[in-house]
C-alpha cells in the first residue's frame, strides 16, 4: 500500500470539515489558464434553485461516492477538474465523457476511476458540461479560513491494560455508563459484518481469499483516506470489489471507525454495546 503524504494530509483535513476545500492551496499555485470559455462564467450549480441536468445525472449515478464539488475525495474535486480544463475547447468534453465511460487513472494520480459503461455518451457529456461550468468555491480565501478554523478534536481513551489511545473521532458516547459505542461505530460494525466479513473475517480479524486483516493494514500506517480510496475504487484484479455506488463516503467512514476501534483494542469481538440494544 502506498503511503503518500498527500493522502495523509487530505485525510486529516477531510475528516474534520467536509466542506473544507483541500484544493484551495493549489488553486493559486497553478496560474489560471485564460478563461474565455463562456461556460466558465455561468452560474455555479450548487446554489441554483432548479438543478442542472448534469448534476441530476451525477447524483443518479455513483459519482458522489468518489467526488465532491469542492474537495478531493477519491477522485479530484470537480471545481479543480473545471479549472484544469477551462478554455481547452470543445473536444475536451468528448475526451472526459470517454474517460468516465472507460475509467482509468494517470491524470490526477495512480488511483483508477471505475468504468461506467452503462452511463451512455449523452449522459456522460451532460455531466461533463455541468462539471466544466463550475467555478472554484466562493473565494478560496474564505474556504481556507473556514478549514483552518476547524480545530482537530482528539478523543483519549484508557484501555484495560492502562495504556491510552488518542483518536480523531469518538468511539463511545461521552458520559454514558455503562459504556456504549456511538451510532456511527455501531453502524460500521453492522455494515462490516454484513458486507466485508465474507473476505476480511467476522469482527475484522482477517479471513479468506487473501484478504488482509484490516487491523494490520491500519497498524501498518494506512490512513483513512487510503482506506476510503481502496474501498471505493476496489482492486478488482486482486479480488477486492469496488464499493462505489453501494456505499457513500460517510458509510465507509463508519466502517473505518469500527475497524479502527478494533485495531486499537477498544472494541471487543461480537456485537458492541450500543443505544440500539
Ligand atoms: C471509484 C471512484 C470513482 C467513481 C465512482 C467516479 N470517479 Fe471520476 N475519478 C475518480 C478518480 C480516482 C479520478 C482520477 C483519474 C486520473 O487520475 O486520471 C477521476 C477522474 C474524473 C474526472 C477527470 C478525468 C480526467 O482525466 O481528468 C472526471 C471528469 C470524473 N472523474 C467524473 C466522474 C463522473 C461524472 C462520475 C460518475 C458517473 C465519476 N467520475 C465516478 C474516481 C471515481
Ligand atoms: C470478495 C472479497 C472481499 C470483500 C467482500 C471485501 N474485500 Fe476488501 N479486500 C479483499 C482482498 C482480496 C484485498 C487485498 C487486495 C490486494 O491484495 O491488494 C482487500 C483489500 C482491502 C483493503 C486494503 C488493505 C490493505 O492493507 O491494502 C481495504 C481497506 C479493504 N479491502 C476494505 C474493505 C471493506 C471496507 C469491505 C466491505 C465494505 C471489503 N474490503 C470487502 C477482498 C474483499
Amino acid at each position: 500500500m502506498m503511503n503518500n503524504p498527500w493522502a495523509i494530509l487530505v485525510a486529516s483535513v477531510a475528516s474534520l470539515a467536509c466542506t473544507a476545500a483541500i484544493a484551495a492551496p493549489l488553486v493559486g499555485a497553478r496560474s489560471a489558464s485564460v478563461a474565455t470559455d463562456a461556460q466558465a462564467t455561468s452560474a455555479p450549480a450548487a446554489s441554483a434553485t432548479s438543478e442542472p441536468a448534469g448534476l441530476k445525472d451525477a447524483k443518479a449515478s455513483d459519482c458522489f461516492a468518489c467526488h465532491a464539488i469542492d474537495h478531493k475525495v477519491v477522485g479530484p474535486a470537480y471545481d479543480e477538474v473545471a479549472k484544469r480544463y477551462a478554455g481547452k475547447g470543445s473536444t475536451v468534453v468528448d475526451k472526459l465523457a470517454e474517460k468516465i465511460i472507460r475509467g482509468g487513472s494517470g491524470n490526477w494520480g495512480s488511483i483508477a476511476m471505475t468504468p461506467h459503461p452503462d452511463l451512455g455518451q449523452q449522459k456522460a457529456r451532460t455531466i461533463v458540461e455541468w462539471i466544466l461550468s463550475l467555478k472554484p468555491a466562493a473565494g478560496a480565501s474564505a474556504v481556507a479560513k473556514s478549514s483552518s478554523e476547524a480545530t482537530a478534536k482528539t478523543y483519549t481513551y484508557k484501555k484495560e491494560d492502562g495504556k491510552t489511545v488518542k483518536l480523531d473521532f469518538p468511539v463511545f458516547v461521552a458520559g454514558h455508563k455503562p459504556e456504549i459505542v456511538t451510532k456511527d461505530v455501531f453502524t460500521g460494525y453492522e455494515q462490516f459484518n454484513a458486507y466485508c466479513n465474507r473476505c476480511h473475517g467476522d469482527d475484522a480479524v482477517g479471513g479468506a481469499y487473501a484478504a488482509p486483516d484490516l487491523r494490520h493494514s491500519l497498524t501498518g500506517g494506512m490512513s483513512y483516506q487510503e482506506f476510503l480510496q481502496t474501498a471505493m475504487a476496489g482492486r478488482e484484479s486482486k479480488g477486492m470489489p469496488s464499493w462505489a455506488g453501494f456505499f457513500t463516503p460517510e458509510q465507509i467512514r463508519d466502517i473505518y471507525e469500527y475497524v479502527k476501534g478494533r485495531q486499537v483494542d477498544l472494541i471487543p469481538t461480537g456485537r458492541p454495546p450500543s443505544a440500539q440494544d
